[in-house]
């Protein structure tokens, strides 16, 4: 199954859609790309962010809901009696129980306590329970009682009640970045592509993204950005702990960089405050990758996927950064 959208009949210069799904990011409407100007070390390296907070729900995280949910309305497995039960550390949450909620279906989302307050409310905001556990920061598979195997049990346990995509193990999740990352990628840089950097979290935006990509060129390199041991930077998992997605496979990557995470912070600040760019820590982090690739390599052009912009991060950003925290009260 495809569930990119295309629609012909919508002038996509115009912008004006009947259906907020219609906004969904395909090849035909991909998600911008801005190239980075002023925090580009190397003029002939051409750096390019491929803006996934302009999907309509605000992340990377669109693309495999959409999939996953498509696949499980075409087996009929969601009705208006049976919804969705998900373990998230917010962004697939957050994309699940908007599409979910708007298409009729219930949304229980099982997250890990130490997630941003923000991205709890906003799944409160977008119609979903919450089950709150005491988790590591991306939900762990294998842990005794973390987000996935309390997921999985209810959905077990209640399956009259609830269906689990289970974005860690769903090929759907690899196949929605097969059917639209990848292809939207080539056709912006009108193949030219020559790095990809990205991070990984369920690892479904690197294996899609990848295998659309090495089919079209051997050459191109994918280059995942980790955050070092004992990070805090929401959505995204150390090395350490790879193994425990289904989706990671390692041969698809050609190298996977360790930077410390409080460059995520700081990096992101920067892309605020001299890019113009929104861009969230997991952003900044994979800016740091790059950013020290093209040190080394001057030529080719880059395509940063950046997954979501700062707005639920702001605690994070002050907790970081105290600065940021000063002077926000009256003397
Ligand atoms: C906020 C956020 N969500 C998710 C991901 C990871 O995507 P995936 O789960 O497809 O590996 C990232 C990766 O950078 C991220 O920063």
């Amino acid at each position: 199954m495809n569930a990119s959208i295309t629609h012909p009949s919508i002038d996509q210069g115009k912008k004006v859609y009947n259906d907020i799904f219609e906004m969904l990011p395909s090849e035909e409407n991909p998600s911008p790309m801005v190239r980075i100007n002023r925090m580009n070390p190397s003029a002939g390296f051409i750096l390019l962010a491929k803006l996934e907070w302009m999907n309509p729900f605000g992340s990377v995280k669109d693309r495999p809901a959409w999939q996953m949910l498509r696949q499980l309305e075409e087996q009929g497995e969601v009705s208006s009696e049976r919804g969705l039960v998900e373990p998230t550390s917010g962004n697939t949450g957050f994309s699940l129980a908007m599409m979910a909620r708007t298409r009729g279906y219930s949304m229980r989302a099982v997250v890990p306590n130490k997630i941003p307050l923000e991205k709890k409310i906003l799944l409160k905001i977008a119609g979903a329970e919450l089950d709150v556990i005491n988790d590591a920061l991306c939900p762990a598979p294998g842990l005794g009682d973390g987000s996935i195997n309390l997921a999985k049990t209810r959905a077990k346990a209640e399956k009259h009640r609830y269906v689990m995509p289970n974005q860690y193990e769903n090929e759907q999740n690899v196949l929605a970045h097969f059917h639209t990352t990848g292809p939207e990628i080539w056709r912006q840089t009108d193949g030219t592509v020559t790095h990809v950097f990205l991070s990984l979290g369920t690892c479904g935006t690197v294996s899609g993204v990848a295998r659309f990509l090495r089919d079209k060129n051997p050459h191109i390199k994918i280059i995942a950005v980790q955050p070092t041991e004992g990070h805090d930077v929401p959505g995204l998992r150390n090395v350490s702990q790879l193994e425990a997605t289904k989706l990671f496979d390692e041969t698809l990557i050609d190298q996977i960089m360790e930077i410390d995470y409080e460059l995520a912070y700081t990096r992101a600040l920067e892309l605020c405050q001299k890019e113009g760019l929104t861009a969230g820590p997991s952003c900044g982090l994979i800016y740091e990758g790059a950013r020290q690739v093209i040190e080394t390599e001057k030529e080719g052009v880059g395509v940063m996927i950046f997954p979501d912009n700062i707005f639920k991060y702001t605690a994070n950003m002050a907790k970081h950064i105290p600065v940021l925290a000063e002077n926000t009260s009256p003397p």
